[in-house]
């Protein structure tokens, strides 16, 4: 009998999307315009199936407002983003995102720059981590692909990693196939051993067009989650159609003086 071959099933990763920057842009003029609850639910129509959004501590971009209205709203899970301090873990248990993604945060830096030091921070990220998922929230890490950093992770009863590729992006820009097969490698060996670890594997920082396939071949992630490169292409994406309809805007007020 002539039997049709099985059609092999392939699970994509899931795609978080990071909507911070459009809370940069509107907070440049201070305004709502642009707002990123608006872009969230934009980026679900075109497939995002979670969102992220990382509420800083000195509020550069997300505001305490724009969480609640996200988890009022969203259809899709809410991944918050925030540092293990006191004030960050009263808002979360506060609003109950899907999930908690704890991150490094200095004043001083442009982005999160490294991952999370899981080892020395062990007894404070402890009782954050508990208090968390007692209520239901998960807990993810975000840190570097390193060994000591992923058991460490598991150690503390984590249910996620975030591997940072932030490193390997940048590599990506330079002319060295050499580091950047490193840190690939670094990435691919963390994947394997924070999953053998029990742990579900997300990664995310710096992906690109160019970087994120390499990324999303490895088989033990389950998740990416991106933002500033997709704000930036969506600029070039959307500014020609947000043009042409201020100058139809133009063109409709004078006609309308004249009739
Ligand atoms: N994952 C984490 C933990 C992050 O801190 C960030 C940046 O906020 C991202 C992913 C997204 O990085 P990018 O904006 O460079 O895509």
């Amino acid at each position: 009998m002539n039997s049709k071959p099985e059609t092999l099933k392939v699970s994509s990763p899931r795609l978080g999307v990071n909507i911070d920057h459009v809370a940069t842009i509107r907070n440049a003029r201070g305004g709502r315009h642009p707002d990123p609850l608006r872009a969230a639910h934009i980026a679900i129509e075109g497939g995002a199936d979670g969102i992220t959004a990382h509420l800083r501590e000195d509020r550069r971009h997300i505001s305490d407002n724009d969480i609640a209205r996200l988890k009022a709203e969203l259809t899709r899970p809410l991944n918050l983003e925030m540092a293990a301090t006191e004030e960050m873990v009263g808002i979360a248990l506060r609003h109950l995102p899907n999930a908690c993604c704890l991150v490094p945060e200095r004043r001083e830096e442009r982005t999160t720059e490294g991952g999370l030091d899981v080892v020395s921070g062990k007894d404070q990220l402890r009782g954050v981590i508990d208090r968390l998922k007692t209520k239901g929230i998960r807990v993810s890490l975000f840190i570097e692909a390193d060994e000591r950093s992923i058991a460490a992770s598991a150690e503390l009863g984590a249910d996620i990693v975030e591997l940072h590729t932030g490193a390997y992006c940048e590599r990506a820009l330079e002319d060295d196939a050499e580091k950047l097969g490193l840190e690939l490698d670094k990435i691919t060996r963390g994947a394997n051993l924070a999953q053998a670890a029990g742990l579900e594997v997300h990664a995310g920082h710096g992906l690109t067009y160019n970087t994120v396939k390499a990324i999303a071949r490895l088989p033990e992630i389950e998740e990416l989650n991106i933002g500033h490169f997709l704000i930036g292409e969506a600029i070039f994406g959307g500014l020609s159609e947000a043009v042409e309809h201020m100058r139809a805007l133009i063109a409709q007020a004078r006609r309308e003086t004249v009739s």
